[in-house]
Protein backbone atom coordinates (compact mmCIF):
# COMPACT_ATOMS: atom_id res chain seq x y z
CA UNK A 1 0.00 0.00 0.00
CA UNK A 2 1.67 3.71 -0.68
CA UNK A 3 1.25 5.76 1.69
CA UNK A 4 2.81 9.89 1.99
CA UNK A 5 5.92 10.60 4.37
CA UNK A 6 7.48 13.61 4.95
CA UNK A 7 10.57 13.12 3.45
CA UNK A 8 12.16 16.86 4.01
CA UNK A 9 11.46 19.62 5.99
CA UNK A 10 12.39 23.67 6.96
CA UNK A 11 12.07 26.29 8.15
CA UNK A 12 12.54 30.40 8.20
CA UNK A 13 11.99 33.44 10.29
CA UNK A 14 13.17 36.74 9.71
CA UNK A 15 15.93 37.84 11.85
CA UNK A 16 14.23 40.76 13.32
CA UNK A 17 12.73 40.05 16.54
CA UNK A 18 9.97 42.07 18.34
CA UNK A 19 9.49 41.74 22.04
CA UNK A 20 5.96 42.52 23.80
CA UNK A 21 8.02 45.70 25.27
CA UNK A 22 8.98 46.75 21.17
CA UNK A 23 4.82 47.04 20.69
CA UNK A 24 4.50 49.88 23.65
CA UNK A 25 5.81 51.83 21.09
CA UNK A 26 2.90 52.07 18.78
CA UNK A 27 -0.20 50.95 21.33
CA UNK A 28 -0.87 50.74 25.23
CA UNK A 29 -0.75 47.55 25.94
CA UNK A 30 2.06 45.35 28.37
CA UNK A 31 4.32 42.20 28.58
CA UNK A 32 2.30 41.16 30.95
CA UNK A 33 -1.17 41.18 29.44
CA UNK A 34 0.33 39.54 26.21
CA UNK A 35 1.83 36.43 28.16
CA UNK A 36 -0.67 36.15 30.40
CA UNK A 37 -3.35 35.94 27.74
CA UNK A 38 -1.09 34.08 24.79
CA UNK A 39 1.87 33.32 26.64
CA UNK A 40 3.94 35.31 23.77
CA UNK A 41 6.80 36.75 24.57
CA UNK A 42 8.16 37.75 21.23
CA UNK A 43 7.63 37.38 17.74
CA UNK A 44 9.25 37.95 14.44
CA UNK A 45 9.02 40.83 11.60
CA UNK A 46 9.93 40.41 8.53
CA UNK A 47 11.96 43.79 6.61
CA UNK A 48 9.22 45.98 5.22
CA UNK A 49 10.73 45.59 1.34
CA UNK A 50 12.79 42.86 0.20
CA UNK A 51 11.05 40.02 1.91
CA UNK A 52 7.74 38.96 1.38
CA UNK A 53 5.50 35.57 2.09
CA UNK A 54 6.98 34.19 -1.06
CA UNK A 55 10.88 35.00 -0.07
CA UNK A 56 10.07 33.49 3.55
CA UNK A 57 8.43 30.22 1.42
CA UNK A 58 11.50 29.90 -0.64
CA UNK A 59 13.66 29.97 1.96
CA UNK A 60 12.12 27.45 3.50
CA UNK A 61 11.36 25.31 0.76
CA UNK A 62 15.11 25.21 0.02
CA UNK A 63 15.93 23.61 3.34
CA UNK A 64 13.25 21.25 2.64
CA UNK A 65 14.29 19.97 -0.71
CA UNK A 66 18.08 19.61 0.06
CA UNK A 67 17.11 17.68 2.95
CA UNK A 68 14.72 15.62 0.93
CA UNK A 69 17.97 15.18 -0.99
CA UNK A 70 16.29 16.83 -4.26
CA UNK A 71 16.58 19.56 -6.41
CA UNK A 72 13.91 22.29 -6.90
CA UNK A 73 13.63 20.57 -10.80
CA UNK A 74 12.49 17.20 -8.81
CA UNK A 75 8.97 19.12 -7.72
CA UNK A 76 6.19 18.15 -9.70
CA UNK A 77 3.44 19.80 -7.50
CA UNK A 78 3.21 23.28 -5.45
CA UNK A 79 1.17 23.38 -2.97
CA UNK A 80 1.23 27.45 -1.23
CA UNK A 81 -1.00 27.80 2.25
CA UNK A 82 -1.17 31.73 3.24
CA UNK A 83 -3.68 34.32 4.11
CA UNK A 84 -1.26 37.12 3.85
CA UNK A 85 -0.08 36.81 -0.30
CA UNK A 86 2.70 39.30 -1.91
CA UNK A 87 -0.37 40.22 -4.16
CA UNK A 88 -4.77 39.56 -4.08
CA UNK A 89 -4.13 37.36 -6.83
CA UNK A 90 -1.92 35.68 -8.21
CA UNK A 91 -0.89 33.51 -5.37
CA UNK A 92 2.22 32.62 -4.02
CA UNK A 93 3.02 29.40 -5.21
CA UNK A 94 3.57 30.77 -9.08
CA UNK A 95 6.25 32.87 -7.73
CA UNK A 96 7.60 30.33 -5.34
CA UNK A 97 7.58 28.27 -8.37
CA UNK A 98 9.43 31.38 -10.65
CA UNK A 99 11.55 31.99 -8.07
CA UNK A 100 13.28 28.57 -7.29
CA UNK A 101 13.06 28.32 -10.99
CA UNK A 102 10.90 24.95 -11.14
CA UNK A 103 9.25 23.29 -14.01
CA UNK A 104 6.15 24.67 -15.31
CA UNK A 105 4.20 22.14 -12.75
CA UNK A 106 1.25 22.78 -10.94
CA UNK A 107 0.89 25.15 -8.56
CA UNK A 108 -2.14 25.80 -5.98
CA UNK A 109 -2.73 28.21 -2.93
CA UNK A 110 -4.47 26.98 -0.18
CA UNK A 111 -6.65 30.19 1.76
CA UNK A 112 -7.75 28.16 4.68
CA UNK A 113 -6.33 30.63 7.42
CA UNK A 114 -4.91 28.91 10.75
CA UNK A 115 -5.96 25.12 8.88
CA UNK A 116 -4.47 26.41 5.87
CA UNK A 117 -1.14 23.68 6.43
CA UNK A 118 -3.73 20.32 7.13
CA UNK A 119 -5.66 20.95 4.36
CA UNK A 120 -2.62 21.78 2.40
CA UNK A 121 -0.85 18.42 3.81
CA UNK A 122 -4.02 16.56 3.21
CA UNK A 123 -4.55 17.46 -0.24
CA UNK A 124 -1.12 16.93 -0.96
CA UNK A 125 -1.22 13.57 0.58
CA UNK A 126 -4.10 12.86 -1.78
CA UNK A 127 -2.25 13.13 -4.89
CA UNK A 128 0.73 10.93 -3.56
CA UNK A 129 -1.55 8.36 -2.89
CA UNK A 130 -3.20 7.89 -6.19
CA UNK A 131 0.44 7.87 -7.72
CA UNK A 132 -0.21 11.40 -9.52
CA UNK A 133 2.77 12.76 -8.29
CA UNK A 134 6.15 12.11 -6.49
CA UNK A 135 7.61 15.11 -4.84
CA UNK A 136 5.04 17.79 -3.69
CA UNK A 137 6.29 20.93 -1.70
CA UNK A 138 4.26 21.97 0.46
CA UNK A 139 4.36 25.91 1.85
CA UNK A 140 2.97 27.95 4.87
CA UNK A 141 4.15 30.91 5.02
CA UNK A 142 2.67 34.61 6.39
CA UNK A 143 3.81 37.94 6.29
CA UNK A 144 1.00 39.48 8.89
CA UNK A 145 3.44 42.30 9.84
CA UNK A 146 2.62 44.41 6.88
CA UNK A 147 -1.81 44.31 7.59
CA UNK A 148 -1.79 44.73 11.17
CA UNK A 149 -3.67 47.90 12.99
CA UNK A 150 -0.53 48.74 14.97
CA UNK A 151 -2.91 51.65 17.11
CA UNK A 152 -4.26 50.63 20.51
CA UNK A 153 -7.79 49.97 18.48
CA UNK A 154 -6.31 47.07 17.15
CA UNK A 155 -4.01 45.83 20.00
CA UNK A 156 -6.26 42.83 20.62
CA UNK A 157 -5.04 41.14 17.16
CA UNK A 158 -2.10 42.58 16.30
CA UNK A 159 0.28 41.43 19.24
CA UNK A 160 -0.65 37.86 18.19
CA UNK A 161 0.76 37.44 15.36
CA UNK A 162 4.03 36.69 13.51
CA UNK A 163 6.30 36.73 10.60
CA UNK A 164 7.50 32.91 9.01
CA UNK A 165 7.39 30.04 6.64
CA UNK A 166 7.82 26.61 6.72
CA UNK A 167 8.01 24.04 4.18
CA UNK A 168 8.23 19.83 3.59
CA UNK A 169 8.09 17.76 1.05
CA UNK A 170 5.93 14.65 0.13
CA UNK A 171 6.89 11.84 -1.32
CA UNK A 172 5.67 7.98 -2.13
CA UNK A 173 6.57 5.27 0.59
CA UNK A 174 5.20 2.08 0.74
CA UNK A 175 3.80 1.27 4.08
CA UNK A 176 4.52 -1.84 6.19
CA UNK A 177 0.46 -2.20 7.19
CA UNK A 178 0.20 -5.93 7.14
CA UNK A 179 2.30 -6.90 9.96
CA UNK A 180 0.91 -5.98 13.28
CA UNK A 181 -1.64 -7.86 14.71
CA UNK A 182 -5.55 -6.84 15.07
CA UNK A 183 -6.00 -4.88 18.38
CA UNK A 184 -2.27 -4.41 18.69
CA UNK A 185 -1.82 -0.59 19.43
CA UNK A 186 1.01 -0.71 16.59
CA UNK A 187 -1.57 -1.97 13.98
CA UNK A 188 -1.37 0.24 10.69
CA UNK A 189 2.06 1.45 11.93
CA UNK A 190 3.82 1.89 8.62
CA UNK A 191 6.03 4.69 8.02
CA UNK A 192 3.23 7.77 7.07
CA UNK A 193 0.30 9.48 6.73
CA UNK A 194 -2.12 7.44 8.73
CA UNK A 195 -4.98 9.74 8.25
CA UNK A 196 -6.35 13.19 7.32
CA UNK A 197 -9.45 14.84 8.87
CA UNK A 198 -10.94 18.26 7.56
CA UNK A 199 -14.06 20.07 8.47
CA UNK A 200 -15.38 23.45 8.50
CA UNK A 201 -18.77 25.39 9.63
CA UNK A 202 -19.36 28.36 7.89
CA UNK A 203 -21.77 29.72 10.50
CA UNK A 204 -20.04 32.32 12.36
CA UNK A 205 -17.30 32.53 9.44
CA UNK A 206 -17.55 37.03 10.41
CA UNK A 207 -15.90 36.24 13.40
CA UNK A 208 -12.71 36.29 12.47
CA UNK A 209 -11.94 37.90 8.95
CA UNK A 210 -10.97 40.35 7.39
CA UNK A 211 -14.11 41.83 5.54
CA UNK A 212 -12.08 44.35 2.77
CA UNK A 213 -11.37 44.48 0.18
CA UNK A 214 -14.05 42.05 -0.70
CA UNK A 215 -17.11 41.23 -3.14
CA UNK A 216 -19.67 41.47 -0.12
CA UNK A 217 -19.10 45.34 -0.23
CA UNK A 218 -22.89 46.84 -0.22
CA UNK A 219 -22.37 49.53 -3.13
CA UNK A 220 -23.32 46.96 -5.38
CA UNK A 221 -26.24 45.96 -4.42
CA UNK A 222 -29.09 46.59 -6.92
CA UNK A 223 -27.64 49.28 -8.91
CA UNK A 224 -25.86 49.28 -12.40
CA UNK A 225 -22.41 50.75 -12.97
CA UNK A 226 -23.49 53.63 -15.06
CA UNK A 227 -25.42 55.59 -11.78
CA UNK A 228 -22.19 55.81 -10.51
CA UNK A 229 -19.01 58.22 -11.22
CA UNK A 230 -14.89 56.86 -11.67
CA UNK A 231 -14.12 57.63 -8.23
CA UNK A 232 -16.92 56.13 -6.67
CA UNK A 233 -16.56 52.83 -9.02
CA UNK A 234 -12.78 52.50 -7.09
CA UNK A 235 -14.46 52.85 -3.83
CA UNK A 236 -16.55 49.93 -4.24
CA UNK A 237 -13.33 47.61 -4.08
CA UNK A 238 -11.18 49.77 -1.01
CA UNK A 239 -12.94 52.93 -0.25
CA UNK A 240 -12.22 55.83 2.66
CA UNK A 241 -14.83 54.97 5.08
CA UNK A 242 -14.03 51.42 4.77
CA UNK A 243 -10.17 52.26 5.76
CA UNK A 244 -11.80 54.64 8.59
CA UNK A 245 -13.88 51.58 10.19
CA UNK A 246 -10.74 49.92 10.04
CA UNK A 247 -12.09 46.97 7.59
CA UNK A 248 -8.89 46.95 5.91
CA UNK A 249 -7.33 44.81 8.94
CA UNK A 250 -8.14 41.54 10.36
CA UNK A 251 -11.38 41.20 12.99
CA UNK A 252 -11.80 38.95 15.58
CA UNK A 253 -13.87 38.28 18.31
CA UNK A 254 -11.50 36.21 20.73
CA UNK A 255 -13.78 34.98 23.29
CA UNK A 256 -15.57 33.07 20.24
CA UNK A 257 -12.74 31.29 18.79
CA UNK A 258 -11.37 30.29 22.21
CA UNK A 259 -14.75 28.90 22.97
CA UNK A 260 -15.17 27.15 19.56
CA UNK A 261 -11.58 26.13 19.38
CA UNK A 262 -11.04 24.37 22.49
CA UNK A 263 -13.76 21.91 21.38
CA UNK A 264 -12.68 21.64 18.06
CA UNK A 265 -9.16 20.73 18.70
CA UNK A 266 -9.63 17.95 20.38
CA UNK A 267 -12.27 16.62 18.83
CA UNK A 268 -10.64 16.38 15.69
CA UNK A 269 -7.61 15.11 17.44
CA UNK A 270 -9.59 12.13 18.75
CA UNK A 271 -11.02 11.78 15.66
CA UNK A 272 -7.40 10.73 14.40
CA UNK A 273 -6.37 8.79 16.86
CA UNK A 274 -9.72 7.30 16.88
CA UNK A 275 -9.62 6.50 13.26
CA UNK A 276 -6.40 4.60 13.39
CA UNK A 277 -7.27 2.48 16.60
CA UNK A 278 -4.78 4.32 18.86
CA UNK A 279 -4.64 5.94 22.23
CA UNK A 280 -3.73 9.70 23.38
CA UNK A 281 -0.89 7.67 25.58
CA UNK A 282 0.29 6.51 21.91
CA UNK A 283 1.07 9.50 20.91
CA UNK A 284 4.50 10.50 21.05
CA UNK A 285 4.61 13.93 19.85
CA UNK A 286 1.30 16.84 19.06
CA UNK A 287 2.06 19.79 17.19
CA UNK A 288 -0.75 22.32 17.70
CA UNK A 289 -1.40 25.20 15.37
CA UNK A 290 0.16 27.87 17.40
CA UNK A 291 -3.15 30.05 17.88
CA UNK A 292 -2.72 31.00 21.72
CA UNK A 293 -0.55 28.81 24.02
CA UNK A 294 -3.81 29.27 26.41
CA UNK A 295 -5.15 27.07 23.59
CA UNK A 296 -2.74 24.54 23.26
CA UNK A 297 -2.56 24.18 27.35
CA UNK A 298 -6.52 23.70 27.43
CA UNK A 299 -6.43 20.77 24.83
CA UNK A 300 -3.16 19.32 26.49
CA UNK A 301 -5.11 19.29 29.82
CA UNK A 302 -8.76 18.04 28.01
CA UNK A 303 -6.75 15.09 26.37
CA UNK A 304 -4.56 14.28 29.42
CA UNK A 305 -0.83 14.74 27.38
CA UNK A 306 1.92 14.80 29.60
CA UNK A 307 4.19 18.22 28.59
CA UNK A 308 7.02 16.21 26.44
CA UNK A 309 3.48 15.02 24.31
CA UNK A 310 3.19 18.44 23.08
CA UNK A 311 5.68 20.89 21.38
CA UNK A 312 4.45 24.85 21.73
CA UNK A 313 6.74 27.42 20.35
CA UNK A 314 4.22 30.97 20.13
CA UNK A 315 6.39 31.94 23.00
CA UNK A 316 8.93 33.04 20.39
CA UNK A 317 7.50 33.89 17.26
CA UNK A 318 3.73 34.57 18.04
CA UNK A 319 0.86 33.01 15.78
CA UNK A 320 2.60 32.32 12.25
CA UNK A 321 -0.79 31.29 10.90
CA UNK A 322 -0.14 28.71 8.25
CA UNK A 323 3.57 28.65 9.02
CA UNK A 324 2.68 27.68 12.81
CA UNK A 325 2.16 24.00 12.22
CA UNK A 326 5.31 23.54 9.95
CA UNK A 327 7.52 25.59 12.20
CA UNK A 328 6.59 24.01 14.89
CA UNK A 329 7.36 20.93 13.43
CA UNK A 330 10.47 21.85 11.77
CA UNK A 331 11.75 23.25 15.39
CA UNK A 332 10.29 19.68 17.32
CA UNK A 333 12.39 17.77 14.21
CA UNK A 334 15.74 19.95 15.22
CA UNK A 335 15.79 19.17 18.30
CA UNK A 336 15.30 15.54 18.30
CA UNK A 337 12.46 15.24 20.07
CA UNK A 338 10.61 13.58 16.62
CA UNK A 339 12.62 9.98 15.61
CA UNK A 340 12.00 7.38 13.16
CA UNK A 341 8.86 5.45 14.17
CA UNK A 342 6.86 8.18 15.81
CA UNK A 343 3.43 9.15 16.31
CA UNK A 344 2.81 12.69 15.56
CA UNK A 345 -0.36 14.26 15.12
CA UNK A 346 -0.64 17.75 13.65
CA UNK A 347 -4.00 19.71 13.84
CA UNK A 348 -5.03 23.40 13.46
CA UNK A 349 -8.38 25.15 14.16
CA UNK A 350 -9.32 28.77 12.66
CA UNK A 351 -10.51 31.17 10.70
CA UNK A 352 -13.89 29.88 9.08
CA UNK A 353 -14.23 28.00 10.92
CA UNK A 354 -12.25 25.28 9.53
CA UNK A 355 -9.97 22.99 11.69
CA UNK A 356 -8.18 19.11 10.89
CA UNK A 357 -5.65 17.17 11.36
CA UNK A 358 -3.57 14.73 10.46
CA UNK A 359 -1.70 11.62 12.00
CA UNK A 360 1.63 10.05 11.07
CA UNK A 361 4.07 7.93 11.67
CA UNK A 362 7.69 9.41 11.44
N1 LIG B 1 -3.02 44.81 25.66
C1 LIG B 1 -3.67 45.27 26.73
N2 LIG B 1 -5.00 45.20 26.86
C2 LIG B 1 -5.69 44.63 25.86
C3 LIG B 1 -5.07 44.13 24.71
C4 LIG B 1 -3.67 44.24 24.63
N3 LIG B 1 -2.98 43.77 23.58
N4 LIG B 1 -6.02 43.61 23.92
C5 LIG B 1 -7.20 43.79 24.51
N5 LIG B 1 -7.00 44.40 25.70
C6 LIG B 1 -7.99 44.78 26.69
C7 LIG B 1 -9.35 45.10 26.07
O1 LIG B 1 -9.40 46.41 25.60
C8 LIG B 1 -10.27 44.85 27.23
O2 LIG B 1 -10.23 45.97 28.06
P1 LIG B 1 -11.56 46.43 28.85
O3 LIG B 1 -11.92 45.29 29.73
O4 LIG B 1 -11.09 47.65 29.57
O5 LIG B 1 -12.57 46.71 27.79
C9 LIG B 1 -9.61 43.69 27.97
O6 LIG B 1 -8.22 43.69 27.55
C10 LIG B 1 -10.22 42.36 27.64
O7 LIG B 1 -10.38 42.28 26.21
P2 LIG B 1 -10.83 40.99 25.50
O8 LIG B 1 -10.77 41.17 24.02
O9 LIG B 1 -12.11 40.54 26.12
O10 LIG B 1 -9.63 40.08 25.93
P3 LIG B 1 -9.61 38.54 26.19
O11 LIG B 1 -9.49 38.27 27.61
O12 LIG B 1 -10.69 37.82 25.44
O13 LIG B 1 -8.23 38.18 25.50
C11 LIG B 1 -7.53 37.13 23.47
C12 LIG B 1 -8.04 38.40 24.12
C13 LIG B 1 -6.12 36.86 24.02
C14 LIG B 1 -7.45 37.31 22.00
C15 LIG B 1 -8.47 35.99 23.90
O14 LIG B 1 -9.80 36.30 23.53
C16 LIG B 1 -8.14 34.70 23.30
O15 LIG B 1 -7.24 34.01 23.77
N6 LIG B 1 -8.86 34.31 22.24
C17 LIG B 1 -8.60 33.15 21.47
C18 LIG B 1 -8.43 33.57 20.09
C19 LIG B 1 -7.05 33.41 19.63
O16 LIG B 1 -6.17 32.94 20.29
N7 LIG B 1 -6.87 33.78 18.41
C20 LIG B 1 -5.62 33.62 17.79
C21 LIG B 1 -5.76 33.84 16.34
S1 LIG B 1 -6.99 32.84 15.65
C22 LIG B 1 -6.36 31.34 15.55
O17 LIG B 1 -5.22 31.16 15.32
C23 LIG B 1 -7.33 30.25 15.76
Amino acid sequence: MKRTKIAGIGMYVPQNVVTNNDLLKYMETSDEWIQERTGIKERRYAQRTGETTTTMGVEAARIAIERAGISPADIDFIIFATLSPDYYFPGCGVLLQRAMQMKEIGALDVRNQCSGFIYALSVGDQFIKTGMYKNILVVGAEKHSFGLDFSTRGRNISVIFGDGAGAIVLQPVNANTGQAAQGDPLAGSGQGILSTHLHSDGAAAEILAMYNPGTHANHWVDQPLADFNDNEIGDMFMSHEMIDNAQNFPFMDGQSVFKKAIIKFPEVILEALNKNGLQTSDLNLLIPHQANLRISQFVQHKLKLRDDQVYNNIQQYGNTTAASVPIALCEAWEKGMIKEGDLVCLAAFGSGFTWGSVLLRW
